[in-house]
């Protein structure tokens, strides 16, 4: 029965060529069994090693384990070869781009708001002025008489607001501070307190809520001439050089004289439109020369100090910058408008 030699010659070249005609890992783990699991060809060779000549056993034996060992050694390297193989179909198929960039976290950036009182701050807090607030529910006395507009007085109905149960109001403009911070200092003093105002007005220019910055100083020997350099360079600071403005004369019950400073309507250049009602120019806010009676309310004698003060709008300033023609745009929080900036 010396048969069985050529036979297991056979069967490991039929066991090559199956397994190199394998074509996936399930066809391979076939191959694999019929040649070398319990009842695949290998074995059954194995089992009939008891049919053969005592001397031949021992030569079929071993030949046997080297076939199988040879077939193991084949679908081994067949598996790895498909392993490969698939690994360069999936990535081939996802046409992987490794130089795309990531998933990152989008960046955000401050309000347009927020960088003009940043803006404004820095301007101010380089000339010396300190920063300061007040409070948003503020003492009738504060936010009007101490600052000349008695009850009857009709700077009042322009400043129609929210008043509290208790008889406070929501402050009308951030001008309170200025009979806060005078009450409570000795002159000379340089001040800006920007922050949020209120008023029952509504328009594309006007908001129930919105933000002012009031600046005062009070020394010896300020003029009109000190408050109005300030104010042009703040202006320049924030809107750029080529900002046109002008200085309207004004009233205002606490300051004498008074003036008002506008810009030009950057939306139409001046030609009128609905944002500037027309008029070319767009109010930014008002100024003058403390009212000695101001003075005299916050127990500063008016014959030794003169004082001068301005009160802006913060959101005219971002309207400006960025040409924004309601000031809906700066509350509403639609990040397609905020993206813009
Ligand atoms: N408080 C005024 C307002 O809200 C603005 C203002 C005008 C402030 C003249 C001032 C000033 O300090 O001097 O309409």
């Amino acid at each position: 029965m010396s048969a069985q030699g050529p036979n297991l010659a056979e069967l490991e070249v039929q066991a090559r060529d199956a397994v190199a005609a394998a074509d996936s890992a399930s066809a391979l783990a076939d191959v694999r069994a019929s040649y070398l699991g319990r009842k695949g060809s290998v074995a059954g060779v194995l089992r009939t090693i008891g049919d053969l000549a005592p001397e031949e056993r021992g030569r079929v034996g071993k030949q046997a384990n080297e076939v199988k060992a040879r077939i193991e050694a084949l679908v081994s390297e067949r598996k790895n070869a498909l392993a490969l193989r698939e690994q360069d179909q999936s990535l081939s198929q996802h046409q992987l781009d490794v130089s795309l960039p990531g998933a990152g976290r989008p960046l955000g950036h401050l309000h347009p708001l927020t960088r003009v009182q940043r803006d404004l701050e820095d301007f101010f807090w380089g000339r010396g002025y300190s920063i300061e607030e007040g409070p948003e529910v503020e003492t009738e006395y504060n936010n009007f008489d101490a600052l000349n507009v008695p009850a009857d007085h009709p700077a009042r109905d322009m400043q129609d607001t929210f008043w509290l149960e208790d008889g406070h109001v929501l402050r009308t403009h951030t001008s309170p501070v200025q009979i806060r911070a005078m009450s409570e200092r000795e002159p000379p003093f340089y001040l800006v307190a920007p922050g949020r105002v209120y008023r029952h007005d509504l328009s594309p220019r006007h908001s129930p809520m919105f933000a002012q910055v009031e600046g005062f100083a009070v020394d010896e020997n300020l003029s009109f001439g000190d408050l109005k350099g300030l104010l042009f360079s703040f202006a320049d600071h924030m809107m750029g050089a080529d900002m046109e403005l002008r200085l309207r004369s004004s009233f205002f019950p606490f300051t004498e004289p008074s003036a008002e400073i506008d810009f030009r309507c950057l939306l139409c250049r001046g030609d009128g439109c609905a944002t500037c009602s027309q008029s070319g120019w767009i109010e930014w806010g008002g100024c003058g020369m403390i009212h000695p009676q101001v003075l005299r309310n916050c127990n500063i004698d008016p014959d030794r100090w003169q004082g001068f003060a301005f009160g802006m709008g913060l959101e005219r300033a971002a309207m400006l910058r960025h040409g924004l023609p309601h000031i809906r745009l700066l509350y509403d929080g639609d990040l397609r408008v905020l993206e813009q900036f």
